[in-house]
């Protein structure tokens, strides 16, 4: 197996691997553990039974609530777009489940179905988002928590969005989830410091006024946004992409109208977070 990273602050790009041998898992893991996201070359002969395997080393799956299911199989998440569609599920930067009590470990997406060209995800590593503040504001972020929701997203607030409208995004009354966690969290295998705050699911910084969070989130957004953070998977037919959803942020670049983007997404259960506050 070859491993070769992506940026110097995240990513790898593994071929010669094969996410079905169980021998291989300690070297996948490891690489997972350092990297924060890996992309697995040439996985085209696995199915959705070896995908759940693969995801359930890592640990018990987290079925997502608001996606349609693939037929048969109620564990695996269709992130899909028709060639006659407009919008992309993921379009905005986001760390899937934040709004969870245990935000989501990492999410494992297997290319089924690529356009001929775009379709690419594209990762912030919010680790080295925390590395390049400077220490007064890395110090006062830790004094923060921030709420996170998922019902402006997937509740009734978004019945008129094409996701909905097109039966790829439901259960609107599931979406009640409201959550505080730390704006800067140890992240539970490396023990970096990471941020916690995203553009989709964060609503408000929990000790400031509406305008000071306001006017801060979107500091800290513009800071994550910053390429030196990023790295950028184009995908091929069977590649599979897992990533670490508590030391990334991720979108996906809809810009491939006219052609279909089939995905099935795996997401694997986390842990409770914690930051120094105590
Ligand atoms: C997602 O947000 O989980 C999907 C990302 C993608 O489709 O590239």
């Amino acid at each position: 197996m070859q491993v070769l990273p992506l940026t110097g602050g995240l990513g790898a790009e593994l071929t010669g691997a094969d996410i079905c041998d169980p021998g291989q898992f300690p070297a996948l893991q490891e690489a997972f553990a350092r990297y924060s996201v890996i992309v697995i070359r040439g996985q085209d002969h696995v199915t959705p039974e070896d995908h759940l395997a693969f995801a359930r080393r890592f640990g018990p799956i987290d079925v997502n609530r608001f996606f349609k299911s693939v037929d048969g199989y109620p564990e695996i998440a269709t992130v899909l777009k028709e060639a006659d569609q407009k919008e992309a599920v993921g379009e905005g930067w986001h760390t899937d489940h934040s709004y969870d009590q245990e935000p989501a470990m990492g999410s494992i997406l297997r290319a089924v179905e690529m356009p001929p060209y775009g379709g690419d995800t594209v990762f912030a590593s919010t680790a080295q988002a925390y590395d390049t503040l400077s220490p007064p504001m890395q110090a006062f972020l830790e004094t923060l928590s921030a709420w996170h929701s998922s019902s402006h997203v997937f509740g009734a607030a978004a019945a008129d969005s094409e996701a909905v409208r097109s039966g790829r995004l439901g259960n609107a009354d599931a979406a009640t989830q409201t959550v505080c966690h730390p704006v800067v969290i140890r992240h539970p295998l490396s023990g970096r410091k990471c941020l916690f705050v995203n553009p989709v699911f964060t609503t408000r910084i929990r000790e400031l006024s509406e305008a000071e969070s306001d006017a801060l989130l979107q500091m800290l957004y513009a800071h994550c946004q910053q390429p030196e953070l990023h790295c950028r998977v184009r995908w091929q037919q069977g590649d599979v992409t897992m990533w670490d959803n508590r030391a990334t942020w991720h979108k996906a670049i809809n810009d491939y109208h006219g052609f279909r983007r089939f995905m099935h997404r795996v997401t694997v259960q986390g842990c409770a977070i914690a930051g120094n506050m105590g």
